[in-house]
């Protein structure tokens, strides 16, 4: 066991790095500590505490697979998703995760296909050539009309339900830097909307859930999976289970895809030569036709594009786990209890495994796969170990569905370099605004 403390971050006393975390932003402190301490780091944060942050591939492995009994999920998410897949542990986290695996398999994502590309185009459609707009803000809409009909088979009004819009936009407002990093009894307006989402939400979900108990034919959305379940066995979800998980897959589902989305339009229209070979492809896989589960499994480049993004731009920048017993790490103690920080943000840019680390470069995925980056711990958007991403087929349908639907008619002329800042995910910082470009 070793039992040397891991490098500490400077700072100053009683409230350690919390005034460099508040004035960076979340992003640049964790460059900030990598480059001051390396690959394994403690730095203290007021409202937090001290807390370990790791970046290489093999501490990874060591947390999320070798000894993933020594850690469990904090209690950030417990605010975030009550007695959801994403804040239980044990028989009632393998009990929910079966259930909603139902849903997720990749066969059923499929059926999803042709809502996905139409409601893209319902979008598109109503643009003009020239018209300026937030890429961010056009994948959130696109996103969440997405989410809702998948998880609830229900269709949002184009410019209507603002209500439903508003909520399910608020859920991610306690992990936006401020608002994690101080202590819970200051009152910040975020917290009181973060209530109200939730409330309205939960309202929603119960009104949907009642009317699918009532209904004959059920579908292929999620309400429909889980009162099907219901009937079948008794291993299903409680009424509180169903509205926990339901605002659980909203917060795990809307950001994370819509940034992936955003980030690689904006690459894409920053990126002339990527952009020339996306449109080859899309021009000779599809012919002009809507994206289909077939042929979208043809668009090679459209793959290596969005694989870059995850790698370059990941929304999921970092996972916290607590440690349930002290453990050694790269030769340091952690303690029992000490808050352990993955970092996917500095992982996905270690030099050591990355060349050209800072570019974005879709075409070094012709010479490896994600799978093979994945074995190595190098390469983890959606994590590895038995907390994976549930929403990875769902996640990736529907990114290769959209990029190909708005890249048949237009692509997006940046007016800003890509930053990101984060907000609970890595979003850009300034919301991405672009021009929308008639393609020839
Ligand atoms: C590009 C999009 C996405 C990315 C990068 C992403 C990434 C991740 C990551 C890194 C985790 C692990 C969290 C942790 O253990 O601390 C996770 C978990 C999860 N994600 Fe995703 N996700 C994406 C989209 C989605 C979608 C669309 C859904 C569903 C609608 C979803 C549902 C979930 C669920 C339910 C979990 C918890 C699994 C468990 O704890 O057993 N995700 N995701």
């Amino acid at each position: 066991m070793g039992t040397r403390e891991p490098p500490r971050a400077s700072g100053l006393p009683f409230v350690g790095k919390t005034f460099t975390y508040m004035r960076d932003g979340h992003l640049d402190f964790l460059d900030a500590v990598n480059e001051e301490c390396g690959d394994i780091a403690t730095v203290k944060v007021s409202a937090v505490g001290t807390y370990c942050i790791l970046s290489r591939p093999a501490y990874f492995e060591q947390v999320l697979i070798e000894e993933n009994d020594s850690f469990e999920k904090t209690d950030d998410f417990d605010v975030l998703s009550g007695e959801g897949v994403l804040a239980v542990e044990g028989d009632t986290w393998r009990r929910q995760r079966q259930v909603l695996t139902e849903f997720f398999y990749p066969r059923r994502m499929e059926s999803f296909a042709t809502d996905m590309a139409r409601l893209t185009e319902r979008r598109r459609d109503r643009w003009e050539p020239g018209e300026e707009l937030s890429l961010y803000d056009s994948a959130r809409e696109l996103t969440l009309d997405i989410l809702f009909k998948t998880l609830f088979d229900y269709e949002l009004e184009l410019g209507g339900d603002e209500e439903l819009r508003w909520a399910a936009g608020n859920l991610n407002v306690l992990m936006k830097d401020h608002v994690w990093a101080l202590p819970d009894w200051v009152p910040l307006p975020a917290r009181r909307r973060y209530r109200e989402a939730c409330e309205i939400l939960d309202a929603q979900a119960r009104h949907l859930l009642d009317e699918r108990e009532e209904r004959q034919d059920l579908g292929d959305d999620l309400l429909s999976t889980l009162v099907r379940v219901r009937a079948e066995r008794d291993s299903a979800l409680t009424d509180q289970e169903v509205y926990d998980n339901l605002r659980t897959l909203f917060f795990a589902g809307h950001d994370t895809t819509a940034n992936l989305i955003a980030c690689a339009l904006h690459q894409l229209g920053a990126h002339p030569e990527v952009r020339t070979q996306f449109h080859e492809e899309l021009d000779s896989v599809l012919g002009g036709e809507v994206p289909s589960p077939d042929t979208v499994g043809e668009l090679e480049v459209t793959d290596r594009i969005l694989d870059e993004t995850l790698r370059r731009y990941p929304s999921v920048n970092l996972l916290p786990r607590r440690a349930t017993r002290d453990t050694t790490i790269g030769g340091y103690l952690v303690p029992e209890g000490m808050r352990v920080h993955l970092s996917l943000w500095n992982l996905h840019r270690h030099p050591e495994f990355w060349e050209e680390p800072a570019a974005w470069q879709p075409s070094r995925w012709e010479t490896t796969t994600p799978d093979e980056r994945q074995e190595d711990f190098t390469f983890l958007p959606f994590l590895a170990g038995p907390h994976s991403c549930l929403g990875r087929p769902l996640a990736m349908l529907e990114a290769k569905i959209v990029l190909a639907t708005l890249g048949q008619q237009y692509w997006f002329d940046p007016h800003s370099e890509l930053e990101l800042e984060n907000a609970g995910t890595a979003r850009p910082h300034d919301r991405a605004p672009a021009t929308a470009i008639a393609r020839e």
